[in-house]
């Protein structure tokens, strides 16, 4: 089966790909042939995930999945939400909106924060969705030279590194995108084991 996963982002499929069933064939969006932005109009992780996925499924005829994630702080009223990668402007810039997210936190006492991922799956005419997350803390300073986003500043609970120090496996173990995408296999593995079955 092929399917789809609808991101630009060459990392995140290389790290899917490794770990999917060997009976599916996941097929980045250059790979259809879709260079298109695809809109992210949605006020919700959730709507986004499924704008995406539809996207792809209405205009390509694919089966299709499609992620969203956005960091929540609670002293911030749930920002940036559903906005993280524009929290400081169009550009998309991580270092600008670390920078934002510290100065709006300058005098918070409460520091905590989540990372929420949402999976929209489009398969068999159903949509399935998704979730992983990850509670932590905000610190005051950018730690650490991996990952990207919001990682240098982000501490997730139970640890003392931030996810831009912890090794790229721990993180991939334990992230909100992490959980959510092994919730999706789970999901492929067993209609695989059901085909198989039937
Ligand atoms: P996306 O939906 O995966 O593109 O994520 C939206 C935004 O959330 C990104 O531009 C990052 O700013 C932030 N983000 C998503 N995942 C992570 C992560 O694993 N670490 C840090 N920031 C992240």
């Amino acid at each position: 089966m092929k399917l789809v996963f609808a991101t630009q982002n060459k990392n995140k499929i290389d790290e899917v790909r490794a770990l999917f069933p060997a009976n599916i064939s996941l097929l980045s969006l250059t790979d259809i042939g879709c260079n298109e932005d695809i809109p992210e109009t949605g006020k919700t992780l959730e709507e986004n995930a499924i704008l995406k996925a539809n996207y792809i499924t209405h205009n390509f005829g694919y089966p299709c999945f499609a992620d969203d994630t956005g960091l929540i702080v609670e002293a911030l009223n749930g920002a940036p939400g559903v906005y993280s990668a524009r929290y400081a402007g169009k550009s998309r810039d991580a270092n600008a909106n670390m920078d934002k997210l510290l100065k709006e936190l300058k005098h918070a006492k409460d520091r905590k924060a989540q990372f929420e991922t949402v999976i929209a799956l489009n398969l068999n005419e159903e949509q399935h969705i998704f979730k992983g997350e990850i509670e932590g803390k905000i610190i005051n300073k950018k730690r650490g030279e991996q990952g990207f986003g919001y990682d240098p500043v982000f501490i997730p609970n139970g640890y003392s590194k931030t996810f831009a120090e912890l090794p790229l496996e721990i993180k991939n173990n334990i992230s909100h995108r992490g959980l959510a995408i092994q919730k999706l296999i789970t999901y492929l593995n067993n209609l695989g084991q059901d085909e198989e079955r039937s």
